[in-house]
């Protein structure tokens, strides 16, 4: 069944919280904090080894009340339901989006076509564990016979992000084996990863839900035309495998079929790594661990299902998002994770989130009046505050901004954790009060400052505050945490889209460029530049020219 169709900007619940925003707009949150000190006790969510508080946000009781009436209105609810039953809800490309299925327990009964796919999902985890176990303990051999010592992922954007992701986030679990990820169709790229590696102790995961990409094709071109260098066409079979739907194009690759992971067509690329496409990280960290992570998105998946939404973490994270995208105007959200770890979560996290929800047209095919995805970026904490914090503090754009940290360190170092966290605390309380000039002029006076220097000085030192943050404080990072971390975030993509009657599930945006680098190849090839705007063609010749 097709999900709801209501433009928000509509509903009863828009129009309330447009006026309520003429309210809220220049409301203060240190007021409110100093006015009720339930604050807190009333906006945070404890779940399992989650804590996320919400109440550094510009927000009382009735703007959630009227963001909730939002997602009721916009029959959140039913939607849900159509998400994890495997309803067609991709309806431009006529598919469900599942991959909740590849988490969910072995007894679950999730039909595609009338057809329960969970069975074959255990089977397809049942190859991963087999073929993990062999290669992490020496028994799957190279060429030469000797065990597997490096693991090259080579796939992009969904077939990449993800599972790079992973696999730095956890490294703390990681076993004996290197894993390298090939994505660029950057040459540099590729040859940077060869030069470290032995032909006869490395095993290549392509990764391509299509295997027609131009990246990925062309990387897996490369090293084999560089394995075969030192190995015989028929040692292909043991050293590449492959996770795609393309049977018929992986086999023509030199791949033995045996050594194809399946994946399907209702899994999402940017929301793949929890198929076969997480081999490399099966590989890396091991299949226990690599199932404790699809476990904690698991749990993640029941916790949006089930629970109410005013305890609803994804829920309430994206209608958070929603408020200062659609009624404050704001055009970015900053993810800050207090873990080095975590360095590559909001470069993934971009294109789950921009893939899916930049969309200007509607679930009618109509143009929105309103604004859809943010734009999601970020860096590691401390890190960041030595970069770019000083505009989230001092500068002109609202930048709501969610604060990822961890009770405790995985080394035990208390010493640096306590340090790091005391910044993680410090940042969302000085973004929230801010510092008022006249505490500026206190510190001044106390410095002895003279009044002319204190005066031309002050306004570069008051900081405005009242700026948004959600602090999300997690036990430790586990692999089970990180599982529930990403699934967090893929369900709050999910409301969103849902709430701004658009398609999440797409991404026809990504096909035009390359349908013009096919063309603007054969030209480079044949060295004939074909009739462009001036600016391409003058480009163009100039490339071709001093190439
Ligand atoms: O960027 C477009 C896209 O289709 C992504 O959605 C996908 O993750 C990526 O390309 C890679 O696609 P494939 O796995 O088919 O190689």
């Amino acid at each position: 069944m097709a999900l709801h169709n209501t433009n928000p900007t509509t509903t009863i619940a828009w129009q309330k919280l447009q006026n309520h925003f003429q309210e809220m707009q220049n409301v203060s949150m240190s007021a409110m904090f100093e006015k009720d000190n339930t604050r807190t006790s009333q906006f945070h969510i404890q779940w399992n080894d989650f804590l996320v508080d919400y109440s550094k946000n510009i927000i009382n009781q009735e703007t959630l009340n009227l963001l909730l009436e939002l997602a009721n209105e916009s029959q959140l609810k039913d939607s849900i339901s159509k998400y994890f039953d495997g309803d067609g809800i991709n309806q431009t490309e006529n598919r469900a989006v599942l991959h909740t299925a590849l988490r969910a327990a072995a007894t679950a009964n999730i039909k595609v076509d009338g057809e329960n796919v969970i069975p074959e999902v255990f089977e397809v985890k049942s190859k991963i564990k087999t073929f993990t176990n062999e290669v992490v303990n020496g028994d799957r051999k190279g060429f030469t016979g000797k065990s597997f010592t490096d693991i090259v992922n080579i796939g992009i954007g969904g077939s990449d992000l993800g599972p790079a992701m992973v696999v730095e986030a956890l490294q703390y679990y990681k076993n004996h084996l290197n894993v390298h990820f090939v994505s660029n169709v950057d040459g540099d790229h590729v040859n940077e990863i060869i030069k470290k590696l032995n032909p006869e102790t490395t095993l290549f995961v392509i990764v391509s839900k299509t295997f027609t990409t131009q990246e990925t094709l062309t990387n897996s071109e490369t090293i084999r035309e560089w394995f075969l260098k030192s190995a015989k066409q028929e040692d292909v079979a043991k050293h590449f495998v492959a996770v795609s739907t393309n049977l018929q194009r992986v086999t023509e690759f030199g791949i033995n079929p045996d050594n194809v992971f399946p994946m399907w067509d209702w899994v999402g690329g940017r929301f793949s790594l929890w198929s076969a496409v997480g081999l490399s990280i099966s590989l890396a960290i091991g299949f226990d661990n690599y199932n404790e992570l699809l476990n904690g998105a698991n749990e993640m998946d029941e916790h949006f299902k089930t629970e109410d939404f005013d305890k609803n973490i994804p829920v309430i994270l994206a209608l958070l998002s929603i408020w200062y995208n659609n009624f404050f105007g704001a055009e970015s959200e900053a993810l800050i994770p207090y873990s080095q770890y975590l360095q590559k979560l909001a470069p993934y996290l971009q294109q789950g989130f921009m893939e899916s929800n930049g969309k200007s047209v509607d679930r009618n095919g109509k143009p929105v009046d309103y604004q859809t995805g943010t734009i999601i970026w970020g860096e590691p904490g401390t890190n960041s505050q030595h970069a770019f914090f000083q505009l989230i503090h001092q500068g002109t754009k609202l930048i709501p901004t969610d604060f990822i940290g961890f009770v405790k360190p995985l080394y035990g170092n208390e010493d640096h954790h306590d340090k790091l966290m005391s910044n993680f605390f410090a940042q969302t309380e000085a973004l929230l009060h801010g510092k008022s000039a006249a505490k500026v002029q206190a510190e001044f006076d106390k410095q002895g400052l003279s009044a002319e220097k204190a005066s031309f000085l002050l306004p570069f030192k008051v900081f405005s505050g009242n700026k948004p943050t959600n602090t999300i404080l997690i036990q430790k990072l586990t692999p089970k945490a990180l599982g529930s971390l990403v699934a967090l975030y893929e369900h709050k993509i999910f409301v969103q889209g849902i709430i701004w009657n658009i398609f999440s599930y797409d991404q026809w945006g990504v096909e035009l460029g390359k349908q013009l680098a096919n063309s603007i190849l054969d030209e480079i090839n044949s060295k004939n530049v074909n009739s462009h705007d001036s600016s391409t063609e003058f480009l163009l010749n100039h490339f071709l020219k001093n190439k």
